[in-house]
């Protein structure tokens, strides 16, 4: 696809200005994102508030440009907000677990269930536009159970190093709202697979690898993945 200049450079994809109100996401590697592209719009179709996908061919997919901050930005910008923006993203979990899975969809390893899931629902894959917030990112969506997807943003927002004094400021108010309006009882279970997934994802630092054994520790009563 014809793509205009750089608008953000992400961990495995680039996004592209791509005409009035359009952007493309590209994958890095040349991987196609139809299967992507293909769950965004299975999300919007059942009321979920992914991004508008006009088209899709291999690693491109072009969809709507959501002009606005993350949720990331928010709360760096006034940690006072902090709550708010913690029951904001349990509700767009709650939305989300009321969504069922495509049938195409592949399972989540060890995760039985029928539901959508998106698995990296944290601030920075959340964009806040004047009509409402827009969830991006879908390339680690899966089928299972919901729990799963609350067990990955709670470790998320308990352990992600972050840099910024606001940041570290406004986390605990947000991970208590967070709790609070989701079900953390059925997303424990789910703490130990999800840190496994976290961490063969991606590079840990040593200080990231050893926040998550001190969370796993005290929440999932396991001191090592
Ligand atoms: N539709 C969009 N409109 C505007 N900005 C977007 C859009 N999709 C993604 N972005 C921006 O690009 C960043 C990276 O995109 P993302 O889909 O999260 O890829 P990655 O997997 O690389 O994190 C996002 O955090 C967001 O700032
Ligand atoms: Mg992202």
């Amino acid at each position: 696809m014809q793509v205009g200049s750089l608008i953000a450079a992400g961990y495995d994809c680039e996004i592209f200005e791509a005409g009035p109100g359009r952007v493309v996401r590209r994958s890095r590697d040349g991987r196609s994102l139809e299967r992507e592209a293909a769950v965004m719009r299975h999300a919007r179709r059942h009321g979920f508030p992914a991004p508008e996908v006009f088209d899709a061919d291999g690693p491109d997919i072009l969809m709507e440009h959501v002009a606005g901050p993350s949720l990331l930005e928010e709360t760096a910008r006034a940690p006072g907000r902090a709550a708010e923006h913690g029951e904001l993203l349990a509700g767009l979990l709650r939305r989300l677990s009321t969504v069922r899975s495509p049938g195409w969809l592949q399972a989540a390893a060890g995760r039985p269930g029928n539901r959508l899931l998106h698995l990296d629902l944290h601030p920075g894959n959340v964009l806040l536009t004047g009509d409402g917030p827009r969830v991006v990112d879908w390339a680690n969506a899966a089928r299972g159970a919901p729990g799963a997807d609350v067990a990955c943003t709670w470790l998320i927002l308990a352990t992600a190093t972050v840099t910024q004094p606001s940041l570290e400021e406004g986390r605990a108010g947000l991970l208590a709202a967070f709790l609070d309006g989701v079900d953390p009882a059925a997303a424990r279970p789910h703490l130990r697979a999800e840190a496994r997934r976290r961490r063969a994802e991606r590079d840990l630092t040593a200080e990231e690898q050893a926040e998550i054994d001190r969370f796993l520790a005290r929440e999932a009563g396991e001191a090592s993945l």
